[in-house]
């Protein structure tokens, strides 16, 4: 099956297909275990982000052996598997290489009945957009980074990151839903545009609306932005129109590159409170409703 998302689909009966995914990086944490944990919720969030369930996994381990006590690979790699079992996936394997600098990842292997697989390309102009994470783990990442960030604010965020999509996933197939998509290096606006685009379309998203971590502002006054930022705002900002001028730092904001972000779901507009009434039961707090779909212009996204 042709695929516009971040994994691939491939349909094996009429009943069933598979989503296959890999995502790896470096560490965004100081803590191994931390570390480990949140670069697996990340990589199942693809399979989530389709409506699939996710099976099987492998583990990609780029280690500098001689340089790192093993211990932290230990603790990295009981991180994820944690993880896995938390999510009821089964790790079969995986590899490793000796690297200069270290990176972790999985490869994710799930599965999804053809007829019920979620894409960005769905959405449908009167939509509602429902994001169910807030928005700012990269800026305070890279503030985490240069050591000033408090603990609190750390626990909040390696909480939030490390958190599965896999409640969010499973109440919006119960819901039904048009069209979703995970937030992760492309940012919020990224993200979005390719839904518009790819489901020809225009997006609009209530700037006050939009979650994030208070925290994000002071760090992104202060220029604390990961490199990927500013590349999204390059590449993207063409297709951004700001109706009202916005505070640069909200800008940095809305294209910052996320890790194991939340869901940007688009349904009827009669579902949405529903959607958001059974993602407050299933413990996803902090989904709410971002904006809505119009019918053009497509492949846009504006700010009101
Ligand atoms: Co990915
Ligand atoms: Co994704
Ligand atoms: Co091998």
């Amino acid at each position: 099956m042709e695929s516009l998302d971040d994994a691939g689909v491939y349909k094996l009966t009429d009943e069933l297909a598979i989503i296959q995914t890999v995502d790896f990086f470096t560490p965004i944490v100081d803590d191994p275990y931390t570390f480990g944990q949140i670069a697996a919720a990340n990589a199942l969030s693809d399979v989530y982000a389709m409506g699939g369930k996710p099976l099987t996994a492998m583990n990609l381990v780029c280690f500098p052996i001689k340089s790192l006590d093993i211990s932290v690979l230990q603790d990295i790699l009981r991180g994820g598997a944690d993880k896995l079992r938390e999510a009821g996936v089964v790790l079969v394997g995986g590899h490793s290489i000796d690297d200069a600098e270290l990176k972790y990842g999985l490869s994710v292997t799930g599965t999804v009945h053809p007829k019920r697989l979620v894409t960005n390309a769905g959405a449908k102009a009167g939509d509602k957009l429902i994001l169910t994470k807030p928005l700012g783990t990269g800026i305070i990442s890279t503030a985490v980074k240069a050591g000033v960030v408090n603990e609190e604010t750390v626990a909040k965020l390696t909480r939030c990151m490390a958190t599965l999509n896999d409640k969010a996933s499973s109440v919006m197939q119960e819901v039904g839903v048009h069209a979703c998509t995970d937030i992760t290096g492309f940012g919020l606006l990224g993200h979005a545009i390719q839904v518009a685009e790819n489901s020809q379309v225009g997006i609009e998203f209530h700037l006050a609306s939009i979650p994030y971590f208070p925290e994000v502002i002071q760090f992104a006054q202060q220029g604390l932005c990961p490199g990927g930022l500013y590349r999204n705002k390059d590449f993207y900002s063409n297709r951004v129109e700001f109706i009202n001028p916005i505070p640069e730092y909200m800008q940095y904001i809305l294209f910052d590159t996320q890790t194991s972000g939340g869901l940007l779901i688009s349904l009827s507009p009669r579902k949405a409170e529903l959607l958001l009434d059974r993602l407050q039961q299933a413990g996803v707090e902090d989904a709410v409703s971002i904006g809505e779909v119009v019918s053009k212009p497509k492949g846009m996204v504006a700010l009101i």
